[in-house]
C-alpha cells in the first residue's frame, strides 16, 4: 500500500484511528487460533473506523488499489478468521459499539457490529429480554464476529446458534456499497436470503457493521448442576438418555479428565481423583416445580450411570464458578503442552458417544494426549490435541490424528466446523466436506460479491 492511499484513509477516519506502529501491526497479526507462526502476517495498516460511512469510504478505496482488507471483532477466533494472511488492511469494528435501538414491541435489538456480545445479552435482559447466543468467549467476542463466523456455544441445545436470532443486516460489499439485509418482518421471502448468505461468511463477502437480533423472553428461573462420573462414556449415555426422554437442557457441557485436571491446576480446585468426565448443565424455566422436575429426571438418569457427585449450585456465586471452569478450559489446557491443535468437530446428537469413543482409541493408537470437552447436547465437540509440533515424528502423528478425526465426524454424517469456521487452519480439508462442486459453488458466491478478492483473502479454501 503506498503512503498516499494510507494518507488518504488517515484523512477519512483520523489520523488516532490508524495505526502501523511495529508493535501494532505486531499484535494485529494474532487471533485467539493455533495458527502455525509462519501463517501469521503483519497488516500494513490497521483501521478503526467508527461508522459505516467510514468502513464505506475505506473499502471504496481498497477496491480501487486492489488492497485487502481483513475484517477483525475481538480477535477470539479460532481458525485465524481475523489473521491478515495478505497484509494489506486490518479493519477493526471494535468504534462501532452502540446499543442503537431496542424495540421492546417486536422483541428486538439493534446494534454496531462491534458490541460485546455478553453486553447485548445484559443490556436486553434488565428488560426482561433474553439474547441466548453465548460463545464461550462471549465477554469479549463482538456480534460482528459472531455473526461473521456464526457463532454457536453453550446455550445451541436449547436455543440454537447466532444465524437463529439475525433478522436483518446491514453490509458494506467489497466495492463499498452500503446495503440492508432482511428486516423486522417475521416472514420475509422477497429475494434469496442475502442475510443467511453473510452469516458465517468470515469476512470474505462483505464486512458486516449493523445488525437486527431477534430476542425472547428471558426464562425467570434457572439452575446449574455438576455432575461427575467415574468415565466419558458414561457422560455421553447420561446426555444422550436426558435429551431422548424430552429434557431439553439449556445446557449440557462435557469435559475429561484431562480438562478437569488441568482446569483444577490451573484455578487451584481440588478434584476427586476418581473422575473421568464432568457434566455441567443448566436448565431454565418460569416456574419452581418446573425446575425441580427436570432435576429430579436428570439425577434418576444420571444414577445409573455410576454418578460419583450430583451438585446443584445453590445461588448465582455458585453457578458462577461453574461455568467460569467451563469457559476456563481452552485457556487451562492450553498451559498443558506447547501446541495445541482444537478441533471443532459436530455431529448428529445420537452419534455424540460414538464419535467420542473413536477420538479416544485415535488418541491411543497414535500415542497422543487428546483432550476432550464440548457441547454434548448438541452434538459439538473440541478434542484437543496436545503436542509439540517442533518434533517432526510427532508432527505427522499429530497430522494423521486430525485426519482420522474429521473423518470419523464425516462417517458419522457430521461435519468440520461447528462454530469455528474454516478460517485458515481447516482450509485443507473442506474439500473432503463439501467436495469439488460444493467448493467450486462457494467460490463462484465469492467471485460474484468480491471480484477482486479483497475481502479476507486467503480464508475458507
Ligand atoms: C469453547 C470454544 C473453544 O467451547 O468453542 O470453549
Ligand atoms: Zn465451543
Amino acid at each position: 500500500m503506498n503512503e498516499s492511499v494510507k494518507e488518504r484513509i488517515r484523512h477519512l477516519v483520523g489520523r488516532e484511528n490508524c495505526l502501523d506502529g511495529e508493535l501494532d501491526l505486531f499484535g494485529y497479526s494474532y487471533d485467539a487460533s493455533f495458527v502455525p507462526l509462519e501463517a501469521k502476517q503483519r497488516p500494513e495498516l490497521v483501521v478503526r473506523p467508527g461508522t459505516t460511512e467510514e468502513v464505506s469510504q475505506i473499502l471504496k478505496l481498497a477496491y480501487e488499489h486492489a488492497i485487502p482488507v481483513t475484517p477483525r471483532g475481538a480477535a477470539s477466533g479460532r481458525t485465524g478468521g481475523s489473521i491478515p494472511v495478505a497484509g494489506g488492511i486490518s479493519l477493526t469494528l471494535d468504534r462501532m459499539t452502540k446499543i442503537l435501538e431496542l424495540d421492546a414491541a417486536n422483541m428486538m435489538v439493534t446494534v454496531e457490529a462491534g458490541v460485546r456480545t455478553s453486553d447485548v445479552y445484559d443490556f436486553c435482559s434488565t428488560q426482561g429480554l433474553f439474547y441466548p447466543p453465548d460463545p464461550a468467549s462471549w465477554k469479549f467476542s463482538t456480534i460482528g464476529g459472531n455473526i461473521a463466523e456464526n457463532a454457536g456455544g453453550m446455550r445451541a441445545v436449547k436455543y440454537g446458534v447466532t444465524k437463529n436470532y439475525v433478522m436483518g443486516l446491514e453490509v458494506v460489499l467489497a466495492d463499498g456499497t452500503i446495503i440492508q439485509t432482511g428486516g423486522k418482518a417475521i416472514k420475509n421471502v422477497t429475494g434469496y436470503d442475502l442475510t443467511s448468505l453473510f452469516i458465517g461468511s468470515e469476512g470474505t463477502l462483505g464486512v458486516i457493521t449493523k445488525a437486527i437480533l431477534r430476542l425472547i423472553p428471558l426464562p425467570k428461573m434457572r439452575n446449574t448442576i455438576q455432575i461427575m462420573f467415574p468415565n466419558l462414556e458414561a457422560g455421553c449415555l447420561t446426555v444422550q438418555k436426558m435429551l431422548v426422554s424430552g429434557i431439553t437442557p439449556a445446557a449440557a457441557e462435557i469435559m475429561d479428565k484431562i480438562c478437569l485436571e488441568a482446569v483444577s491446576k490451573y484455578r487451584k480446585i481440588p478434584i476427586n481423583p476418581e473422575v473421568g468426565s464432568c457434566l455441567i448443565i443448566e436448565i431454565d424455566g418460569n416456574y419452581e416445580p418446573e425446575i425441580e422436575r427436570q432435576i429430579e429426571a436428570i439425577r434418576s438418569i444420571a444414577d445409573d450411570f455410576d454418578t460419583l457427585s450430583f451438585r446443584v449450585a445453590k445461588d448465582s456465586k455458585e453457578t458462577e464458578e461453574l461455568w467460569a471452569i467451563r469457559r476456563g478450559i481452552s485457556s487451562a489446557i492450553a498451559s498443558l503442552a506447547p501446541d495445541r491443535i482444537g478441533e471443532d468437530i459436530s455431529v448428529p446428537r445420537s452419534a455424540f458417544p460414538e464419535v467420542v469413543r473413536r477420538i479416544e482409541s485415535i488418541a491411543k493408537k497414535f500415542n497422543l494426549t487428546v483432550a476432550v470437552y464440548g457441547h454434548a447436547g448438541d452434538g459439538n465437540i473440541h478434542p484437543s490435541i496436545l503436542c509439540n509440533l517442533k518434533n517432526p515424528e510427532e508432527e505427522k502423528r499429530v497430522h494423521e490424528a486430525v485426519e482420522e478425526i474429521f473423518e470419523s465426524a464425516l462417517a458419522v454424517g457430521g461435519t468440520l466446523s461447528g462454530e469455528h469456521g474454516i478460517g485458515i487452519t481447516k482450509k485443507p480439508y473442506i474439500r473432503k466436506a463439501l467436495g469439488d462442486s460444493g467448493v467450486a459453488t462457494l467460490k463462484a458466491i465469492k467471485i460474484a460479491l468480491d471480484p477482486k478478492g479483497i475481502l479476507n483473502p486467503g480464508k475458507i479454501w
